[in-house]
């Protein structure tokens, strides 16, 4: 009965793990949100192999509970954690670093110390509180959901400036799943860091949305992406990254732990 633990679980890439995972019967999937009243298209999907927790991902107590009550479930143990929650960038955080300065160096400060808030210190404080149960565990993977954004050798040749405190946090990701990746080898855990590729997450409100800046940017990226790309025809689906990054998850072994791959399972980002 492999055990999955999904945080970020009220919607888009997070809420579509859950539904797909707990579509495998013997599966037992507990989705980790923020508030539990709002999480309605999660706890919709009423199925008994369904546990829905609430914890904020910055929130160590919160956390702490909610590993006891998957460890109260499972008899102490859990085989796969994704921590996909993320602090999307919005507003003035797609900027890149120039167009904060000179006069705006503070917000870009505060902007980045937001990203790493979610997308580094979560992921550490989630990966912290469910260690004990994935040592435990069959399966012993952790994932961490990344972002082509965050790799460095298509920033450079793409020239991508935009969203600069996202694309920073999520680097910093990358080297904390390698660090833990190296000191749990001997334990079995095999960690990963893993792009979606572009996913259509708007429901239904398209990707091309928000303040004319937000435009911008997501034109100027799509502009960048399709020349480096020419094959790329635009956002995938929840239901086809998430596919395609169930089957990364299950071809991960020892060997590759501490990679970071896209949804293909190497370093083609889209
Ligand atoms: N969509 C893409 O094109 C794309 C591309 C590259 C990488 N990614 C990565 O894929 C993952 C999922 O992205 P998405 O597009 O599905 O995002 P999304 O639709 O905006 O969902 C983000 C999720 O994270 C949760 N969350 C945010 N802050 C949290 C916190 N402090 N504690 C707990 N939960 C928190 C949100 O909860 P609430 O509902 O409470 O806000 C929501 O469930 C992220 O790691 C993102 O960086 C996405």
């Amino acid at each position: 009965m492999p055990s999955y633990v999904v945080t970020g679980a009220s919607r888009g890439i997070g809420l579509e793990f859950v539904r797909q995972l707990s579509s495998i019967p013997g599966n037992e999937v507990f989705g980790l949100v923020r508030n539990k009243s709002t999480a309605t298209r999660l706890t919709a999907l009423d199925r008994p192999n369904v546990h829905v927790l609430q914890a904020d991902v910055t929130d160590k107590k919160a956390l702490s509970d909610a590993a006891a009550e998957v460890g109260r479930v499972t008899g102490g143990k859990l085989d796969v954690l994704i921590s996909n929650a993320a602090l999307i960038p919005t507003g003035r955080a797609v900027r890149g670093v120039r167009s904060y300065l000179p006069d705006h160096a503070d917000e870009l400060i505060s902007d980045v110390k937001d990203a790493l808030n979610v997308n580094l210190i979560g992921v550490l404080l989630t990966t912290n509180a469910f260690l004990p149960l994935l040592l435990q565990g069959s399966v012993k993977k952790v994932i961490a959901i990344s972002t082509g954004l965050a790799d460095l050798d298509s920033t450079l040749e793409v020239e991508i400036s935009s969203t600069a405190p996202y694309s920073i946090s999520k680097a910093a990701l990358n080297m904390a799943i390698a660090k833990y990746a190296v000191d749990y080898k001997k334990d079995g855990i095999a960690f990963l860091s893993l792009a979606p590729g572009v996913v259509d997450t708007s429901e239904g409100k398209g990707v091309m949305q928000g303040s004319p800046e937000e435009i911008q940017e997501n034109m100027v990226l799509a502009v960048r992406f399709q020349k480096k790309y020419p094959h790329w025809l635009g956002p995938s689906t929840p239901e086809e990254a998430v596919s395609q990054m169930r089957k990364v998850i299950d071809d991960l072994t020892l060997e590759k732990s501490g990679d970071f791959l896209s949804q293909y399972g190497n370093k083609q980002w889209l």
